[in-house]
């Protein structure tokens, strides 16, 4: 009970509530966007993974409460946090340059953070329910029958003849209107530039950030930064440029 106390009563406690939730979301999307290539392979790729995860059931369920519960304890960190150093920079007048480097940077992070999370009901609401973009509802996309087994590690997951929900297509009907493709670009840029920002904040909570590591650090983060907008783009882009269809 102490330790709970200790965690989410205090501002290093909150940094570390943010930092871990931050870990955890920052491997999620990673994840999700490495699943999200295999749109570029065979049908049977995407919509075999699409059906195993859906069939996970009540462990898809407890993931999905997991993360409901990660994203809500970053905001509220993220809250008190803000909230803490407005009442703190009253005090430290002489400080100012730092604040105002500090402000923008969580003024950014705030903006971008809350932008994301719309972005997200809207996502949920086109792809997961299924019913944000007419012509895109999930009754209305077509079944698709697997060619051949999709394995994962060495297990057949979903066998071949296997009647599967055609995600490919339910993702490529979604991007062929280019506002939502256009919308699409521009929340996964605002995503990288809070993941920019916030993986930089996560090794200074972390303590690895010193005056020897930070200028590695901050290019290992940008590239990571970097590679993980253009491999998001690829998928609005490819389908707006007619490579994906
Ligand atoms: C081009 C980029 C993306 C594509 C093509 C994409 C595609 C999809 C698809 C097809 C689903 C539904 C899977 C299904 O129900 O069968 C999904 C679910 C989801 N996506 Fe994305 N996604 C993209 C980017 C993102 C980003 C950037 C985030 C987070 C910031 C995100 C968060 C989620 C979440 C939370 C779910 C719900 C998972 C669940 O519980 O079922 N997606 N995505």
């Amino acid at each position: 009970m102490d330790l709970v106390r200790n965690i989410f009563g205090s501002t290093i406690g909150r940094k570390l509530v943010m930092a871990v939730t931050g870990i955890v979301l920052i491997a999620f999307v990673v994840g999700h966007l490495v699943g999200n290539l295999q749109v570029f392979e065979d049908p049977d790729r995407i919509n075999g993974y699409s059906h195993f995860l859906q069939s996970l059931g009540p462990a898809l369920w407890a993931a999905r409460i997991f993360l409901i519960a990660c994203v809500s304890l970053h905001i509220w960190a993220a809250t008190v946090l803000a909230l803490e150093s407005r009442h703190a920079r009253g005090d430290q007048p002489y400080a100012v340059k730092k604040w105002i480097q500090a402000t923008v940077a969580s003024r950014y992070m705030r903006w971008t953070g809350y932008i994301v999370l719309a972005f997200i009901l809207y996502h949920l609401a086109q792809f997961t329910v299924g019913v944000a973009q007419p012509g895109s509802f999930k009754a209305n996309i077509p079944h698709y029958v697997m060619k051949g087994d999709y394995h994962i590690l060495g297990f057949t997951a979903v066998p071949a003849g296997t009647e599967v929900l055609d995600v490919r297509s339910m993702v490529i009907r979604g991007f062929s209107n280019p506002v939502v493709a256009i919308f699409y670009i521009i929340a996964i840029g605002l995503l990288s530039v809070h993941l920019l920002h916030g993986g930089e904040s996560l090794f200074q909570t972390l303590g690895w950030r010193n005056h020897r590591w930070e200028r590695g650090l901050r290019r290992v983060v940008t590239l990571l930064c970097a590679a993980y907008f253009l491999g998001n783009l690829a998928i609005p882009g490819g389908v707006l440029a007619g490579i994906l269809k």
